[in-house]
């Protein structure tokens, strides 16, 4: 049969608040769907180690002062150079679980106050997530589990105008988690959305850009 010729991997992406709990759950599903025997690997953005990425680094750790459209266009200029390893990847079977993605982009580039519209025009023709998994946290609640690393964003004011830019950004492709619970809870909830979605893009789901 050639029937599965066409099955690529899920494109997931988990979005949230600094502190949310995304990178623990990104690694616990990717144990999950390697248990089951999927293809699958954990990628992250701001991917750091890319000459872009140590820019990008370089700002977050306030070692460097940047405009607010040159600091996002650099976010998203990492995603661009990462774009077509993903597509590659993605034909070839395997699923990303990414922490992180164009969402994050226009959510802490608008809360600083730079036009909506203007930073979504950049990420157009990246490559859609099938699923984004947004942990909602309160931004008062993610302050307090603490371990904000001092890097430039970690403040509890802007984070709560990154909440309400997340806001805007919801579409259908959104499932929103509560991420207030219990790290098994929520690992539960993820986990079935998450096989899923990967199980319709292995019977065929195509692959879609961004924004759509
Ligand atoms: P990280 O802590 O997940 O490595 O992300 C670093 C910070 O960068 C985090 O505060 C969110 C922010 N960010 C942006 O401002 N724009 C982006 O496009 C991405 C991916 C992250």
């Amino acid at each position: 049969s050639v029937g599965n010729t066409d099955s690529r991997g899920g494109l997931i992406v988990l979005e949230g608040l600094d502190r949310c709990g995304k990178t623990s759950q990104s690694g616990k599903l990717l144990s999950y769907l390697e248990g089951l025997g999927h293809s699958a690997e954990l990628w992250r953005f701001p991917d750091r180690t890319t000459s872009v990425g140590q820019m990008i680094s370089a700002y977050l750790l306030n070692q460097s002062q940047l405009d607010d459209h040159t600091i996002h266009l650099l976010f998203s200029a990492n995603r661009w150079e990462k774009r077509s390893m993903m597509e590659t990847k993605l034909k070839a079977g395997t699923t990303l679980i990414v922490d992180r993605y164009s969402y994050s982009g226009v959510a802490f580039s608008s809360a600083k106050g730079v036009d909506v519209e203007w930073c979504k025009a950049p990420e157009i023709g990246l490559l859609a997530p099938d699923v984004v998994l947004f942990l909602d946290i309160p931004p008062e609640k993610a302050a307090e589990r603490g371990g904000y690393g001092g890097e430039r964003y970690e403040h509890l004011e802007f984070q709560k105008k990154v909440a309400q830019c997340y806001q805007i950004l919801r579409d259908s492709s959104w499932k929103i988690i509560d991420g207030c619970r219990g790290i098994e809870e929520v690992e539960k909830e993820l986990r079935d959305i998450v096989v899923d979605h990967v199980l319709a893009c292995k019977k065929g789901k195509p692959l879609s850009l961004l924004w759509s």
